[in-house]
């Protein structure tokens, strides 16, 4: 065997990619009723077994893809680590690939699988028309408090943050303004395969201090944009708000 991290944990500061799948599938499935998993599970068997062509996604949503993952992925990982095994077996000692497709990709188990087989960090491109599986396959980090749908109507916001820039004076003479600071607005996406911890909720706007009061604007786990507003009475909390900035986790940690 010369991909050594297959079966060496230790090859990586982390768990193998068997364990970190394992963890990941768990704690996917922690917020979802068993019930509702059966029946997503149930009905995908049904509908791959079937004979009917399909000219749109099995895997609808979410639920569907949370049950696909518990129920095929692990097998899926084996199997295909064990392809990819024999494989690297006969290359030249110390190849990897640089960059891996995984066409109609679904979760990513394959991309499991290659990170198992080749340790290291690789472009990887998963090709799905099923969206749900995408997202599932790159739980995303940050900013968001969810791995959904953003809930910002398209068209009529955009989800960003704000960084403040010194200016130089060769600065201000370049772009013609007078202030000794600019602040530039941006959006971002952060994903991992790891286990993500995302924030409770994200502070999306400016926090407003009023007297006695700080209204907070906060994209929320359930996708949903919310307004709340923290006064004096709640103690510890208050005086947290009056630190918090725009992009910061809600409540801190
Ligand atoms: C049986 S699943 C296998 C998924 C993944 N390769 C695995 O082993 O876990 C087939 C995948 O192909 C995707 N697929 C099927 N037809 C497709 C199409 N026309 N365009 C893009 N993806 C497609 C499905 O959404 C599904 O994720």
């Amino acid at each position: 065997m010369n991909h050594p991290a297959a079966n060496d944990p230790a090859a990586n500061d982390l768990a193998a990619p068997a364990d970190r799948l394992r963890a990941t599938l768990g704690h996917l499935l922690d917020g979802l009723p068993p019930r509702q998993a059966a029946g997503a599970v149930e009905r995908l068997i049904a509908n791959y077994r079937g004979a009917t062509p399909t000219d749109a996604p099995i895997l609808r949503d979410r639920a569907d893809v949370v049950a696909y993952a518990a129920y095929r992925m692990p097998a899926t990982f084996e199997a295909v680590r064990s392809a990819l095994a024999e494989f690297a077996d006969t290359l030249p000692e110390g190849w990897a690939p640089d960059s891996h497709v995984d066409v109609g990709g679904g979760t990513g188990a394959a991309t499991w699988a290659v990170t198992d087989t080749w340790a290291g960090v690789r472009p990887v491109t998963v090709l799905d028309w099923a969206e749900p599986a995408l997202a599932l396959g790159r739980e995303i980090a940050a900013p968001c408090p969810h791995s959904a749908a953003c809930p910002i109507v398209p068209g009529t916001d955009w989800c960003h943050f704000s960084a403040r820039v010194s200016r130089s004076s060769l600065h201000r003479q370049v772009k013609g303004g007078s202030l000794p600071y600019e602040d530039e607005k941006f959006s971002y996406v952060a994903a991992t395969r790891l286990p993500a911890a995302p924030a409770p909720s994200r502070v999306v706007r400016r926090p407003q201090i009023r007297k006695g009061q700080v209204l907070l604007d906060l994209c929320e786990p359930d996708e949903h944009l919310r307004r709340t507003t923290v006064t004096k009475r709640h103690g510890d909390l208050y005086r947290a708000a009056r630190d918090v900035d725009w992009g910061d986790p809600w409540p801190p940690g």
